[in-house]
Order: structure tokens, then C-alpha cells, then sequence
């Protein structure tokens, strides 16, 4: 075993190798931020933590402790710009004997390094400003940003009060005393309000409306917004006055989702063989799960979520469900394409076939060619501009 002055001397010198590899890629681009990173210990905020096991089949996770590695190659897992995973279904994992784990949500972890500092560089922040940081997880993006801000300019809000108390003993270890919380991160904190920045690192369905009282006018608020089917990717609005407008980001980050947002365990009613009224698909599943389209769908049909499977042991139909308004859509295969059957208050297909189209029409533009707007009376998703084709987030 390598006595703690080691580890210490070794951990440095990681942190300093990860500064410069996020420098050069870019992720990094002020002095503050590399500062930040060569200072803040990661080991102490993952000291033990599960990865994707590579093995084919069903997504595992395997415990990584430096008594199941080793000593060493924990502390270069630990500096890789990777998201390490450090909670299952909400569940506290059992370190005493800990097991590969499958069929399980990740419900918190350690955000790769490089999506953290990308983040807090897009945040915008200068000396002085007060910041709001939802989803505390283990307190690495938070001790980056008391480094950058000082103690007294960050707090934190973790909604799993196991998980903050975690970060609240890692963050003293590493001498970081930001003003913490367990609770909803969609109510913000009146009392340490107003906040010059809001940084959120979970998804959201939509922009909750404390967040837009407790950032003042000029203010930033960053965080990804995601749905049930996928992740719509990252938002950087500004705050002026009662609403909020801003765009997304060209590549889409993805977070888990707000443990109070998750989709209900049911997916909802399968329709029987008569139900809904058919017609020619225009487009066919695929357009479910490639990436441009399937934002579009996402958007189109916010509480829906999608399966495939063999009716009557024939072909495999897809199933789209909307367990909220009870509205269905099957999609199966014929010698000259696809036939939908659709039914329920919302007609699902039509509404993400017609933004499919529209995204088409606009020439298939990833999400850099997409805004928000949130007031407190609509949430849109907007393309080209505020007042371009729109779809309503969810309430
Ligand atoms: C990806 S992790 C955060 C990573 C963290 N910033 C870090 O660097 O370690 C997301 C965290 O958000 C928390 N969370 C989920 N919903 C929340 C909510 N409504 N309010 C506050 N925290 C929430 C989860 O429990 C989880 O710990």
C-alpha cells in the first residue's frame, strides 16, 4: 500500500496530466478553470465508485476500490475524464462486499471532469458572483467551483440526503465549506438568493419557475433539459426579468434525469389488435432512435416512451405509449413500408411525423439550431428563432 503522502504526490501529478489533456482538447479554456483542476483532489469525492463493465450483453457495472484494483490503477481510473457511477436506484451500494450490478438506473455519480469544466467555462462566471449548483452528487463540481468562487459564493443542492452527506464529508476533507442543502433543486434557495448563475447537474423536463425568481436579470442559467425517451441536450438561458431565453448546445450532454421527473414505472396500456385507426406511416421507427429525428420526437411527443416486439409471434411492431393522456401509436412493417394505428386524445404519429418534417424542411439541423424560451405562463422549443416553428415543454 502507498502511504497518504504518496497518494497525495501522485494524485498531483494526475490532476495535472488531466489540466493539460482537457486544455488541449479544449474543454479548458481559462487559467481559473486548469487552476481549479489542478487543485481539486477527485480521489477524495470517488473513493470508490462502479464502471461499465466491457463484457457484451446487458449493461453491468463493476465495484472499483483500491483493494479490488489496486492502489494505483484506482488513483489513474479515478483522473481518467470519465463519469463514474456511485449510486443504483437510489440505493446505497453495500462497500463491505461490493458486486457487479445490472438492471439498474445510475442515480448519481461523478460527471466526467471534461463535461464539469466545459460546463462551469460556459457558465460565465467572475470573481465575486454568487452561484446556485443543483445536483450536489459527490461534491467534485462543487469544491471546482468554491475553489474558482470561494466558500461563501457557491451552494449546492442534493435531493438524496445520503448522497450530500457524503459530499458534505468530502468536500471538508478537501477544505471546501459551501453553504449545502437536501432538498428539490427545482425550488433553488430564496436565502442565499439572488444568484448571478444557476448550474444544473441533472436533467430537467422543463425550467422550474423558482429558478427564474432567484436569478437576477442578466443571469445565467445552464442545465440540460431531457425527456423520457432521451436527453434534449444543454441549455444556457438568460434571465430578463420574468422569463428566460436562450440556445442549446451543439453537442447534446446528457444527464440522469431529476429523481422527481423520472417516468413512471408503467409505460401504460398495450392496445389491443382492434384499437385506433390505421393509416401509411410516413416515416418508420427509425426515426425513434436516430439522434436528429429522435430529438424532434422527444419534443413532439413529451410523455411517450417506445418498445419493439413480435405481435403474434409475426413481424416486430413498435409501440409508442403515453401513459399520461393514454395514447397510443403501433408501427408495423409492410411489403411496401410501415402502417401506424394510432388512438387516444393525442394523435402521437402525426404530431412527430409533421416535427420531423418541419426539422427536415429546416435541413436536418443538429441542436445548435434550437432555443428556449420559458416564461412563467409556456415553455417553448423553438427553431431558427423565438418566433420559428415551437413545441411546448411539458408542465
Ligand atoms: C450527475 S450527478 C451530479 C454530479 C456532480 N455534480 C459531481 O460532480 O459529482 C446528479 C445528482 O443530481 C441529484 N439530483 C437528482 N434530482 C435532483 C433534484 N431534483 N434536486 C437536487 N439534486 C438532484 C442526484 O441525486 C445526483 O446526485
Amino acid at each position: 500500500m502507498t502511504s497518504e503522502p504518496d497518494i497525495d504526490t501522485a494524485a498531483a501529478d494526475l490532476r495535472r496530466q488531466l489540466a493539460h489533456r482537457l486544455e488541449k482538447d479544449g474543454r479548458l479554456r481559462s487559467p481559473e478553470w486548469t487552476a481549479a483542476v489542478a487543485a481539486v483532489p477527485r480521489h477524495l469525492f470517488v473513493p470508490r465508485f462502479y464502471r461499465e463493465s466491457d463484457a457484451a450483453g446487458v449493461t453491468t457495472w463493476e465495484p472499483v476500490t483500491p483493494e479490488i484494483v489496486g492502489q494505483e490503477e484506482w488513483l489513474r481510473l479515478v483522473y481518467r475524464d470519465e463519469t463514474w457511477m456511485t449510486q443504483f436506484d437510489g440505493r446505497d451500494i453495500d462497500w463491505a462486499d461490493p458486486k457487479p450490478i445490472s438492471d439498474a438506473a445510475p442515480t448519481s455519480s461523478s460527471t466526467s471532469p471534461g463535461l464539469v469544466v466545459r460546463m462551469l467555462e460556459d457558465l460565465g462566471v467572475n470573481e465575486g458572483m454568487n452561484v446556485l449548483e443543483i445536483g450536489t452528487g459527490t461534491g467534485y463540481s462543487t469544491a471546482l467551483l468554491c475553489h474558482r468562487l470561494g466558500n461563501g459564493n457557491v451552494t449546492s443542492i442534493e435531493t438524496d440526503e445520503n448522497v450530500a452527506r457524503r459530499a458534505r464529508e468530502a468536500l471538508t476533507r478537501s477544505g471546501c465549506t459551501p453553504r449545502l442543502l437536501v432538498g428539490d433543486g427545482r425550488a433553488g434557495d430564496r436565502d442565499a438568493a439572488p444568484y448571478d448563475r444557476l448550474i444544473a447537474t441533472c436533467g430537467f423536463r422543463n425550467i422550474p419557475s423558482a429558478w427564474l425568481e432567484q436569478v437576477l436579470p442578466g443571469g445565467v442559467i445552464l442545465t440540460t433539459l431531457r425527456g423520457w425517451m432521451r436527453s434534449l441536450g444543454l441549455v444556457k438561458l438568460i434571465v430578463t426579468g420574468d422569463s428566460a431565453s436562450g440556445w442549446f448546445s451543439e453537442d447534446d450532454p446528457s444527464f440522469m434525469i431529476a429523481r422527481q421527473q423520472d417516468a413512471p414505472e408503467s409505460l401504460g396500456m398495450v392496445p389491443g389488435p382492434g384499437d385506433g385507426t390505421k393509416r401509411k406511416a410516413t416515416y418508420g421507427p427509425d426515426v425513434l432512435t436516430f439522434a436528429g429525428s429522435a430529438f424532434m420526437a422527444q419534443l413532439a411527443a413529451p410523455n411517450a416512451r417506445f418498445f419493439s416486439m413480435p405481435v403474434d409471434s409475426g413481424p416486430v411492431s413498435t409501440f409508442v405509449l403515453d401513459s399520461v393522456t393514454k395514447s397510443f401509436v403501433v408501427l408495423a412493417p409492410t411489403v411496401s413500408g410501415w402502417q401506424v394505428r394510432q388512438g387516444g386524445p393525442c394523435r402521437l404519429w402525426d404530431a412527430i411525423e409533421s416535427a420531423v418534417a418541419t426539422w427536415e424542411e429546416y435541413g436536418s439541423p443538429n441542436t445548435a439550431a434550437f432555443g428556449v424560451t420559458v416564461s412563467r405562463d409556456q415553455q417553448v422549443v423553438w427553431l431558427g428563432n423565438p418566433n420559428g416553428p415551437h413545441w411546448s415543454l411539458p408542465a
